[in-house]
């Protein structure tokens, strides 16, 4: 497209999960055949907030954010666009723009490809715009082609929306209906993105691996197939899924584990508790014993495996034996990272009408009691890394000059005191430092995979 106008300004601030990122990266990719390019926020003619509606305090941020933005555009005289994106946008299009008429445009998470209309009409017709809509064809697939690179690990979203309906959770309700985006243009962006210098590949997904997507044959492939045609990608060398549910963990997709060598041997699969009574009430439809099970054949197919998890605590009528579960299977499973939160309540989801809501002070002390066992965890898993050897994917230079970084197979920082490694090199090291948050380690040897 050549309708390239005059230099305009945007800034895009992202709150929220993964899925979120890589929607701000698209918003961009849209804007920028408009002449939007990206500046700090006290420099853009247009603000874009993509927001979390996960919990109370993530939906909070909103509102402080555009308390600021509202004293920065009368600073100016108005001359300036603000919009509202994501979940909150999704969620509370209509009441955001009564709190803050300040707000031009709030586009939910599914219309992200109409941007330059609903500017065109905000800047014609002078008033606000909304646009929550979930269309019938896939945002996705009415994006542009053309992205920015992201560098050698990319991410790239095959799957959005959640059937599931967890008591507790808003997703379902921000993100609409489960949709699989079809193979073929999985595959083509896959090809993209390494032509544009990934050498791993995220795919990302509300609930990834309920992925059943259409194959370039017209019949329906499971995600297990699809990793596999993008293993045969050359020039990639590593493949990830996130957030997979433990129902939809099959056969195949285990086996892949076991077959697939790009796959990396990491894996995020919530869990939220270890109570079968607080799973259920939670609508996961499936017990503790089902994620113990997963854990150990996802183990017997990749002995090196490591898991990382979600945990709430707090549940609406969690007792303390529903807690001590929790404790139990975090002690027996062993996490190499995981994520806890006490429980929020969020408008709208069946839980937040429980009657028996749990005290803030239970919340807090649960929750620190578990973190400390997980941190532990967290550390032990990366004391245990020191002396192993594995390749590691460099990304850019450390903290301190002299140094480069990179991911682990299990995706924690490496960082080498060399200053030479060229972003999206693969290099096997040997760790010879554990921290908790990162590895220091030593370069072996000089070959660098194919
Ligand atoms: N689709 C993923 C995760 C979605 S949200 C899954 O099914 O697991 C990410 C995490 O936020 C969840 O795993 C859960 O642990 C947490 N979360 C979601 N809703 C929450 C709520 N109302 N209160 C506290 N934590 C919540
Ligand atoms: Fe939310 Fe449950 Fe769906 Fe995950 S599976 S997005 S927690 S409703
Ligand atoms: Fe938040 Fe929406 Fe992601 S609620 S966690 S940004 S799907």
């Amino acid at each position: 497209m050549t309708e390239t106008a005059s230099r305009r300004t945007l800034h895009i601030t992202t709150w929220g999960c993964q899925m979120n990122v890589y929607d701000s990266g698209r918003m961009a990719d849209v804007l920028r055949p408009l002449g939007y390019q990206q500046v700090a926020t006290q420099d853009a003619d247009m603000v874009i907030l993509n927001t979390c509606h996960i919990r109370e305090r993530a939906s909070e941020k909103l509102f402080s954010e555009l308390g600021r933005l509202r004293a920065l555009k009368e600073s100016r005289g108005g001359a300036m666009m603000i919009a509202v994106a994501g979940c909150v946008a999704q969620a509370e299009g209509a009441e955001i723009l009564a709190r803050a008429p300040h707000v031009d445009l709030v586009v939910g998470s599914q219309a992200y490809h109409r941007l330059p209309e609903l500017i065109a009409e905000i800047e014609q017709k002078r008033r606000a715009v909304i646009d929550t809509d979930f269309p019938a064809a896939q945002k996705f697939d009415l994006l542009p082609e053309d992205q920015a690179s992201q560098g050698p690990i990319a991410f790239l979203a095959i799957q959005e929306g959640c059937d599931k309906f967890c008591t507790f959770c808003v997703v379902p309700y921000t993100r609409g209906a489960e949709a699989s985006r079809p193979a073929a243009a999985i595959l083509a962006e896959a090809r993209r993105l390494v032509a544009g210098g990934a050498r791993e590949i995220a795919l990302l997904g509300q609930n990834v691996n309920a992925w059943h997507g259409e194959a370039p044959d017209g019949s329906t492939w499971p995600l297990a197939r699809l990793l596999a045609e993008l293993a045969d990608i050359d020039g990639l060398a590593r493949l990830r899924y996130t957030t997979s549910h433990p129902r939809d963990m099959d056969a195949a997709l285990i086996a892949a584990h076991r077959d697939n060598p790009k796959l990396m041997p990491f894996l995020h699969l919530p869990v939220q508790s270890g109570s079968d009574a607080v799973l259920a009430r939670m609508n996961r439809r499936h017990g503790a014993d089902l994620f113990r099970r997963i854990a150990g054949e996802l183990r017997a197919a990749r002995p090196d495996i490591a898991l990382s998890s979600d945990f709430i605590v707090g549940f609406p009528g969690e007792t303390d034996a529903d807690f001590a579960a929790t404790m139990r299977l975090v002690r027996e499973t062993g996490f190499a990272l995981a994520y806890s939160f006490k429980y929020s309540r969020r408008p709208g989801t069946p839980a937040a009408d429980a009657a028996d809501q749990i005290d803030e002070a239970v919340k807090d002390a649960r929750l620190q009691e578990l973190q400390a066992v997980l941190r532990d965890q967290q550390h032990e898993f990366n004391r245990a890394q020191v002396g192993r050897s594995f390749e590691v994917l460099f990304t850019g230079s450390g903290r301190h000059p002299g140094q480069s970084a990179g991911r682990s197979p299990y995706l924690q920082p490496v960082v080498v005191d060399d200053a030479d490694i060229a972003p999206g090199t693969l290099r096997t090291v040997k760790i010879v430092q554990s921290n908790p948050n990162s590895l220091m380690a030593s370069l072996t040897q000089e070959q660098i995979a194919a």
